[in-house]
């Protein structure tokens, strides 16, 4: 059985994607097989993988069907970049826009032990994406005012 987890927080900046690497990590040394997943336009998990910023596809064209989420994987991760948040803005409009990510990892599921899912500083449809398609969530947050509210709002979505 295979467990997909999404760590989020509406707040930027509160160690999202450190946390998705860090974990990677540490899971591939333990001998997990462990796929990254950048949800996030901004591209900082991608960067922490060293991936090539052409590298094509990525999760962008795989949420708008032009791509399968298996020929979007570039070493250890689906990478981001940009164009994720066009991605986001052309789901907006389709029937189904909560689910689009999770069937696309249906078929990777079956094959990976976990996939960890780097989730942008928003509770927008990547995040929610991101949920539905999880078994787990991770919510990182800052012992500081404004990062707690951003984990109860966080946590009122999920
Ligand atoms: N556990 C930690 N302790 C100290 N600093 C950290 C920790 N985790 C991350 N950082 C630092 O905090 C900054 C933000 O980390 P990171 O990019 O992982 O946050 P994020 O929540 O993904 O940000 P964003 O909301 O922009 O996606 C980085 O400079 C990172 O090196
Ligand atoms: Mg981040």
């Amino acid at each position: 059985m295979s467990a997909t987890i999404a760590v989020l927080s509406q707040k930027g900046g509160t160690g999202k994607t450190t946390m998705v690497r860090s974990l990677a990590d540490v899971f591939e040394r333990l001998g997990v097989d462990v796929l990254a997943v950048d949800a996030d336009p901004q591209g900082n998990l991608s960067d922490y993988f060293d991936t090539d910023p052409n590298a094509q596809p990525t999760l962008g064209d795989v949420l708008m069907g032009q791509a399968r989420a298996a020929d979007a994987v570039h070493g250890r991760v689906i990478p981001a970049n940009l164009q994720l948040a066009e991605a986001e803005l052309s789901l907006s409009g389709k029937i189904g826009r909560e689910v689009t990510l999770r069937q696309a990892l249906m078929d990777l599921k079956r094959d990976r032990e976990l996939i960890l899912i780097d989730c942008p500083p928003t509770l927008g449809l990547l995040t929610v994406n991101a949920l539905v398609a999880s078994t787990h969530a991770i919510l990182s947050t800052e012992a500081q005012y404004f990062s707690l509210q951003g984990m109860e709002q966080a946590v009122a979505t999920a």
